[in-house]
């Protein structure tokens, strides 16, 4: 087995499904022991039980605080202690800023933004603890370019790479890393909001074509491995960064 993260305890929030999933295999697979967090049941406990002996489910809805607290107890527990958070969990809602539901808005907000500080809040004393604590925050090229029919997940992603910032600001001295990654057009069920919006997957196709220099979407194994090297210690001397992994579109 390979090696880069032996010894490391992780918890990945959002790993049942897409980026996440594939984050929590790699981790596995350079020798971590991960915990992997997620509202989906189902989902989140097959993800785990494929990892074997090394990683383990637990419910988590990361817009609700107790559930976030009792998630980051658990999991300590169980790893006996953390090194590193990946606060990936999200939600994608898209269409025309007139029509857009406040209600819509607080859903994003709260999973997207709300989750993310809550998380990065009560894994903090455990980060300090090891000594050398990671956490990464999945944000987005949608953070950093914005689009049509997009503006409130744009907004959302916006917040987490400033929240990334600061919070890297506030932990460093603490010996505690922050940064964010930002995916461009990764192939999961995840942009169909955005995807119907477009006109389907044909018109995601062409503007994939024309605006990504690589000329098509990324596979989330594809993604995986920034995180890997930012869960490491190889990556001891970045932090504050919002990092992009998109095929060239950010240049
Ligand atoms: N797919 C893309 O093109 C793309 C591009 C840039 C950024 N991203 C970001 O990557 C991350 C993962 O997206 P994905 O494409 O893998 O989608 P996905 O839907 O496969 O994964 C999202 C995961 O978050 C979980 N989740 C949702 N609400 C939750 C909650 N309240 N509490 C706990 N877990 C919750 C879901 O159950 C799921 O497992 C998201 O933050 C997304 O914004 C995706």
């Amino acid at each position: 087995m390979a090696s880069r993260l032996a010894g490391k305890r992780l918890i990945v929030v959002g790993a049942a499904s897409g980026i996440g999933l594939a984050v929590a295999r790699a981790l596995v697979a350079e020798g971590g022991k991960v915990v992997i967090a997620d509202i989906a049941e189902d989902g989140g406990r097959r993800a785990a039980e494929s990892m074997g002996e090394h990683a383990r489910f637990v419910r988590c809805d990361v817009s609700d605080e107790a559930s976030v607290r009792a998630m980051i107890e658990a999991a300590t527990e169980w790893l006996g202690g953390l090194d590193g958070l990946v606060n990936n969990a999200g939600l994608q809602r898209a269409g025309p800023i007139e029509t857009f539901a406040a209600t819509q808005w607080d859903a994003l907000m709260a999973v997207n933004v709300r989750g993310v500080f809550l998380a990065t809040k009560y894994a903090i004393p455990h980060l300090v603890a090891s000594g050398r604590g990671s956490i990464v925050n999945t944000a987005s090229l949608a953070g950093k370019r914005g689009g049509p029919g997009i503006a409130a997940y744009a907004a959302s992603k916006g917040a987490v790479m400033a929240f990334t910032t600061a919070s890297a600001l506030e932990l460093a001295r603490r010996n505690v890393r922050v940064n964010s990654v930002c995916p461009g057009f990764v192939d999961t069920p995840f942009n169909q909001p955005a995807i119907d919006f477009m006109g389907g997957r044909k018109a995601q196709k062409d503007l994939v074509k024309i605006m990504v220099p690589l000329g098509r979407q990324s596979t989330p194994e594809e993604i995986a491995p920034l995180y890997v090297f930012l869960m490491s210690d190889e990556s001891s001397y970045v932090t504050a960064q919002a990092l992009s992994i998109d095929g060239g579109v950010s240049n």
